[in-house]
């Protein structure tokens, strides 16, 4: 796009984990899928090269001047802070120009659902565009990905961005880069959310759990050539004694979810005849693993997907870090049942769909 004085708009989706929550940084698979609740971007030039941001849905705002020298002002617009400073540390801008910036959503922050993601890959999507960057969407997602990671400090994986960027259902098998990445049918395209509308930061469980997860991989290293890909429950118990009770837990979690995504995998990736009855049954399994193994939900998660199930749900479990946000169940045919089920259960249900569009401008 060149310069223009009208808003020019992008935008790009919320997701949920299906298979391999607190796997990605461990560098195993994940499969997650991009949901049609979207971060919606404007830009319009100004010439006062300066950013100028406002949200619509809060009335905040944020105006930085841009330089070589951004910095991070630890408010809500420091992903759009973030991204600028990753393209200038990798010499991926040079023209940039000022822009004023509206931002809406329809994913609630903090929930589970990658708002930040989101935002990041809306902002790249629109950067991208507007300066001609050149970046393909699998650029987009890890540029995003850096600018969390490296720049903000958040102990995330990659999931989330690639997911946003590259829409649909994908698999992605996080031992790279490069990433290796499969596209999924969308077979199961509705699905309900459960909100329990406790709000947090995912960074704090992510750093816990992944401190307790690489200090237990660093132990066993010590002792035996260990692959977290292929080391089986008997020979983890085997080593136990070089672990520590949360160690081993942690451990054990991280390897059942392992293998639960592998045969998840296994069944989405064939042509037809989805067995939907056992998709749904991995996810919750893979919930129980979460409570019991990696100790991430909390009460009102784990009433929501019990309250799913009751009312029909094919299988249901938490999406993101854990300790608050949604839940997701897989309810075909099901989905008022399900949605009032967890309604009842002192959640706020969202009936959505698998968004097949990544990141995108908008017509
Ligand atoms: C957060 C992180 C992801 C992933 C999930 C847990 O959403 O951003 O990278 O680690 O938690 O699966």
């Amino acid at each position: 796009m060149s310069k223009s004085s009208e808003f020019q708009y992008y935008s790009a989706p919320g997701r949920v984990c299906f298979y391999g929550e607190h796997q990605d940084y461990l560098k195993l698979k994940v499969v997650p899928a991009a949901i049609n609740l979207r971060t919606l971007i404007g830009i319009k030039d100004n010439d006062l090269k300066r950013i100028r941001v406002k949200s619509q849905d809060t009335a905040s705002s944020d105006d930085f001047s841009i330089s070589k020298k951004i910095s991070l002002v630890k408010n809500e617009f420091d992903y759009l802070r973030a991204i600028i400073i990753s393209l200038q540390k990798e010499d991926l801008v040079e023209n940039l120009t000022g822009l004023d910036v509206t931002i809406s959503s329809s994913l609630p922050i903090g929930s589970g659902l990658s708002s930040s993601a989101a935002l990041l890959v809306a902002w790249t999507t629109a950067l991208n565009d507007r300066f001609q960057l050149n970046l393909n969407k699998e650029e987009i997602a890890l540029l995003s990905f850096k600018a969390e990671n490296n720049i903000l400090g958040v102990n995330c994986g990659i999931m989330d961005q690639y997911s946003s960027s590259l829409g649909g259902i994908i698999g992605l098998d996080c031992d790279g880069p490069p990433y290796k990445i499969t596209k999924h049918s969308t077979a199961f395209s509705s699905l309900v959310l459960g909100d329990s509308c406790v709000r947090r930061s995912a960074n704090e469980p992510l750093t816990i759990l992944k401190n307790q997860l690489y200090s237990g991989i660093k132990n066993l290293q010590k002792v035996v050539p260990f692959n977290l890909k292929e080391i089986t429950f008997e020979e983890l118990t085997r080593l136990k004694s070089t672990l520590t009770p949360n160690e081993q837990k942690r451990l054990h979690g991280a390897i059942v979810i392992r293998d639960i995504t592998k045969e998840a995998q296994r069944n989405l990736s064939k042509k037809s005849n989805l067995n939907l009855p056992l998709l749904g049954e991995l996810l919750t399994k893979q919930h129980d693993a979460l409570r019991d193994l990696l100790e991430v939900s909390i009460p009102i998660l784990d009433n929501m997907v019990n309250a799913s199930i009751k009312a029909g749900a094919l299988g249901a479990k938490l999406t993101g870090a854990g300790f608050g946000g949604c839940i997701v169940a897989l309810a075909p045919g099901k989905e008022k049942e399900v949605a009032a089920a967890i309604e009842h259960s002192g959640g706020k249900a969202i009936i959505c769909q698998v968004d097949s569009e990544g990141g995108r401008k908008e017509k």
